[in-house]
C-alpha cells in the first residue's frame, strides 16, 4: 500500500496501450494522491452489465475491440468529472482515446490537465499480460501468474467473481492494439507539444513503477 500525502490539485491522464498497466497503476496512484480513478472502460463495462441504453450501444463494439462513439463517451465522462469528488483532481484512465476526445476535454475548464503519463511497454509483454489478466466487476485487477487473488477466482477486496474480460481474447487484443496505434498513440505527440508528457517505463515490479510515477507527477 502506498502512503497517502497531501498534494495540490492534480489532474492526470494515463495514456498507453491495452495491458500497459494503466488501471493497476491508477488504483495505486489515486490512493496515494487522494483523487478518484476514473476509467472509461470500467464505466462502460458497468453500463453493459446494467443493460442500460448506453451499455446496449457499446457492448458489441467493446467485444470487437473498437472504440465506442465519441458523443456517447464524452457525455458519460463529462458528467463524471463534474462530480464533487473530482473537484480536487482525478486520474483519467482510458480517456482521451483520440484527438476529438482530447480537444473536447481541453475545451472544458475542468479539463486543464497537469500531466500526461505515457506508459512505455513492448507489445509481447502486453499480449502476455492480457492473456493472464483476470478482474472482478468492480475493476479490481489480477494476473494468473504475477498477481493472483488469494483465493482462486475470488476478488480479495470485495469477494466478487474474478474472470477474464471478453475483449482479452487474443484476436480482439490484436485489434485493440491496432486501434491504439491508429487512434490513441498520436496523442503522445499532441500532449508533447503542450509540454505535458512524462514517459514511464512500465515493466518491472508494480510498486517500483508506482513510485516512479509519484516522483514524476509531484515534481
Ligand atoms: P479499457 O478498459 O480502457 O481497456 P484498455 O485501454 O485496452 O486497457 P486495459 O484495461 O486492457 O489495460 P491497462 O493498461 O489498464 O492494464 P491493467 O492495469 O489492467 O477499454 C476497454 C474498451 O472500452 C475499449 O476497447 C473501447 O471499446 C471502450 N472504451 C474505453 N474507453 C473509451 C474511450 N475513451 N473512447 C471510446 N471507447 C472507449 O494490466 C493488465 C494486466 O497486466 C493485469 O493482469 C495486471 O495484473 C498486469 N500488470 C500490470 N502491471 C504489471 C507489471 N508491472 N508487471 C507485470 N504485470 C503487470
Amino acid at each position: 500500500m502506498v502512503e497517502r500525502s497531501e498534494t495540490p490539485l492534480m489532474r492526470l491522464i494515463f495514456l498507453g496501450p491495452p495491458g500497459a498497466g494503466k488501471g493497476t497503476q491508477a488504483d495505486q496512484v489515486a490512493g496515494a494522491l487522494g483523487v478518484p480513478h476514473i476509467s472509461t472502460g470500467d464505466m462502460l463495462r458497468a453500463h453493459v452489465a446494467g443493460q442500460t441504453t448506453l451499455g446496449r450501444q457499446a457492448s458489441a463494439l467493446m467485444q470487437a475491440g473498437e472504440l465506442v462513439p465519441d458523443d456517447l463517451v464524452l457525455a458519460m465522462l463529462m458528467d463524471r468529472i463534474d462530480a464533487e469528488d473530482a473537484a480536487g483532481g482525478f486520474i483519467l484512465d482510458g480517456f482521451p482515446r483520440n484527438l476529438p476526445q482530447a480537444l473536447a476535454l481541453q475545451a472544458k475548464p475542468v479539463g486543464a490537465i497537469d500531466r500526461v503519463v505515457a506508459f512505455i511497454v513492448d507489445e509481447e509483454e502486453v499480449v502476455r499480460r492480457l492473456a493472464g489478466r483476470r478482474s472482478c466487476s468492480h475493476g479490481h485487477i489480477y494476473h494468473v501468474d504475477d498477481r493472483p487473488p488469494l483465493r482462486a477466482g475470488v476478488c480479495d477486496l470485495d469477494g466478487e467473481v474474478v474472470e477474464q474480460r471478453p475483449d482479452d481474447a487474443e484476436e480482439v487484443v490484436r485489434n485493440r492494439l491496432a486501434v491504439y496505434a491508429r487512434e490513441t498513440e498520436p496523442l503522445i505527440r499532441f500532449y508533447e507539444s503542450l509540454g505535458l508528457i512524462i514517459e514511464i517505463k512500465a515493466s518491472g515490479p508494480v510498486e517500483h513503477i508506482t513510485q516512479q510515477i509519484l516522483g514524476a507527477v509531484r515534481l
